[in-house]
């Protein structure tokens, strides 16, 4: 079974439910989708000294992200050339050499081997096994965007930015607003009981849970005015291999707009520097200011403004999250909180508070979204999610013409296609570009790498 009738519904937005908890759909995205695509890992900044290093796993591959005496990152494989035990047991920290627990074999920051005990009565010295040229298994490709590292596990993979093609002008505003970039803090991590990619097309592009799900949040006065009036006007774009959704601003100037968020008039003289004229134009001209994305298939972002406490004003966040499978029905999730390097350090505290109060493992949106997506999940399991297609058509009408036309280049400076108003636009985009990795057979993986000679 190749699943062509699944792949077919998809892309008309009639989606089989049980792709949501499916063995068999599990395997087939580790095959042909998780094997290479590019993969979201982490932050150069959380690895900001020599030494420095973080284990970030890909599925069930478990990854040291280091950086190296000379300043390079690498992503080395956490396994022992010797027996595979895990060479590096800490999550973080800052190490010159990993020694392997099992037989002591150690090895340097940038990989390479230097140490076996009893190198000369185990193996006869550099005639039984030569050091020189043996290091762990690097990650196939590993390659960064403003500091925000990937890999990819396949050798062939099209270089990163041409795989994230224009939606690298939306992660700027994330991840760039200052000549520093970004610094994080996190990550805060948790398991839910949900298949990973209903939270990745959640943040890439719904607009329309927002006034039913998170309710209590507008109730509450989180928000300085219901964020439902200006959901409809925001629109959501889909660029390249990602896309994600923004709100209408009041009018007013670039500073203005800025100010409107909380923004500092600081900062927003180094955005002014760092963003170019089109990317000033979409938030200062256009008025759209960027919310939730998510570059496909495992990478997201917030952008918010919640109010700050009782008082009229309101503080921006940006946060980064990674979906990491764990099965088809788990996914482990890293949430980072990110802020500009370069921030006053008040605002860089206000914002984790609102980061935490909205985002963190205990946010209100968080909360209120993952009971969704874990249900979703439960339910995608049973027989009768074989028979559903689910309505994911929002936005195009019965003979698939669409119902809002894309804005001109007049309305949205952004590149991709953008629309104003409720949509299921980039969810589909997102299930497409997943239905067109997992319709492709996938290259065979080979053994490349011997540890010693044989
Ligand atoms: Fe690592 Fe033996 S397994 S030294
Ligand atoms: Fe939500």
């Amino acid at each position: 079974d190749d699943h062509a009738d699944v792949f077919e519904d998809v892309r008309r937005g009639m989606i089989p439910a049980h792709i949501y908890n499916d063995q068999e759909i599990f395997e087939l995205e580790k095959e042909r989708l998780f094997s290479r695509a590019w993969m979201f890992v982490a932050h150069e900044s959380e690895i900001p000294q020599p030494g420095d290093y973080v284990v970030r796993r890909v599925l069930d591959d478990s990854f040291i992200v280091a950086r190296d005496e000379q300043g390079s990152v690498h992503a080395h494989f956490n396994m022992c050339l010797h027996r595979g035990m895990q060479v590096c047991r800490a999550e973080m920290g800052n190490a010159s050499h990993f020694r392997c627990p099992y037989h002591g074999w150690s090895y340097r920051n940038d990989g390479r081997i230097v140490g076996l005990p009893f190198h000369q009565d185990a193996y006869g010295g550099e005639a039984g096994f030569r050091r020189k040229g043996q290091r762990l298994l690097p990650a196939p490709r590993l390659d960064s965007y403003n500091g925000l590292v990937f890999v990819s596990m396949d050798p062939e993979a099209p270089a990163l930015r041409d795989y994230l093609g224009d939606f690298t002008f939306y992660l700027d505003y994330y991840t760039r607003q200052s000549p520093s970039g970004i610094e994080l803090r996190g990550p805060q991590r948790w398991r839910v009981k949900a298949n990973w990619k209903i939270g990745a097309e959640n943040f890439a592009g719904d607009m329309y849970h927002t006034p039913q799900t998170h309710t209590s949040v507008v109730e509450i006065g989180l928000f300085r005015e219901p964020k439902a009036e200006k959901r409809k006007d925001g629109c959501t774009y889909w660029a390249g291999r990602g896309g994600g959704t923004t709100y209408k601003l009041p009018p007013g100037s670039l500073e203005e707009r800025l100010r409107y968020v909380g923004y500092p008039d600081e900062m927003i003289e180094r955005m002014k520097r760092s963003w170019s004229a089109e990317q000033l134009r979409v938030v200062g001209q256009d008025g759209f200011m960027i919310s939730a994305a998510s570059a496909f298939p495992n990478l997201s972002l917030v952008h918010n403004w919640p109010r700050v406490a009782d008082s009229e004003a309101v503080l921006p966040f940006i946060s980064l999250r990674q979906w990491q499978p764990v099965g088809r029905d788990e996914t482990e999730v890293l949430s980072w909180f990110a802020v500009d390097a370069e921030a006053p350090e008040e605002f860089k505290k206000l914002s984790y508070k609102a980061y935490l109060m909205c985002f963190g493992s205990t946010g209100m949106f968080e909360q209120d979204d993952v009971e969704n997506w874990v249900s979703l999940t439960n339910t995608a399991a049973g027989s009768m999610a074989r028979r559903l297609r689910l309505n994911s058509r929002m936005g195009i009408l019965a003979d698939d013409t669409e119902v809002v036309p894309a804005l001109t280049p007049e309305q949205f400076a952004g590149p991709g296609t953008a629309r104003t108003g409720y949509g299921e636009y980039n969810q589909r985009a997102m299930l497409n570009e997943w239905a067109d990795h997992l319709a492709a057979p996938a290259r065979s993986a080979t053994a490349t790498h011997v540890g010693g000679p044989v």
